[in-house]
């Protein structure tokens, strides 16, 4: 698995050959970028960038909204409380982000007091996510929460109309199947969205398992 940590200058050791695929872009030069990114406001008040972490052909990109507190200071995804419910709702589904998921997020770094991240915010930030897809191709993508799912499929319509319902991601030729369910940090927020929730995760499951019925058995066995 692949962890996105914060890029230093100077490296200690030789730097592996990268394998001159997809152009040259990989998802170390995609972090890279994102580590001095200047392309909004977001740069001034970030601790660390927050480029994403998980496998390198996962089953399911998970997409979050952008790097709380706990995420900002690590430089990595969903760690602090949401984090801890997203992972226990990954893995009730078999999930989780060292054996088939790749976790990600719209804005890459910190909104201040954690506000939702404006549009143009979003905008300036969709180059990299639009990379990371690129590069992963995952086949199946898991929006978390309204954020994630209006800026992926350039809609206003409310996350309680869209979530729980096959959706299609529009990636150039290809079309990924799409859920959005409630954010992690919404179902802390109210208790009576975790039923629902759980709803959306057994229809996310279903078409996991009736396109790859062993999906699962590397959550299982490498755990
Ligand atoms: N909330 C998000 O949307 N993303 C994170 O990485 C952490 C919290």
């Amino acid at each position: 698995s692949m962890t996105a940590q914060p890029v230093s200058s100077e490296s200690k050791s030789q730097p592996e050959p990268k394998k001159e695929i997809n152009g040259g872009i990989t998802l170390e030069s995609i972090y890279e970028r994102i580590s001095v990114c200047r392309n909004c406001v977001l740069a001034n008040t970030r601790t660390n960038t927050v480029p994403g972490e998980g496998v390198e052909h996962p089953y399911v990109m998970v997409i979050g909204e952008g790097p709380g507190e706990d995420e900002d200071k690590s430089g990595r995804p969903f760690v602090g409380k949401a984090g801890q419910l997203l992972d226990k709702m990954l893995a009730a589904i078999a999930l989780n982000r060292t054996t088939n998921c790749y976790i990600a997020n719209i804005v890459k770094c910190r909104p201040p007091m954690n506000r939702t991240p404006m549009p143009d915010e979003a905008y300036a930030c969709a180059g990299y996510l639009q990379a990371q897809i690129h590069l992963l191709k995952p086949k199946f993508i898991l929006a978390m929460g309204r954020t994630a799912v209006q800026n992926l499929l350039k809609t206003n319509t409310g996350i309680n109309s869209l979530r729980g319902q096959w959706l299609e991601f529009q990636f150039g030729n290809e079309k990924i199947p799409l859920m959005a369910t409630y954010h992690p940090s919404a179902l802390l927020r109210d208790e009576r969205l975790k039923a629902p929730a759980w709803q959306d995760l057994k229809k996310f499951r279903e078409k996991l398992l009736a396109e790859k019925p062993d999906y699962a058995e590397i959550f299982y066995t490498q755990k």
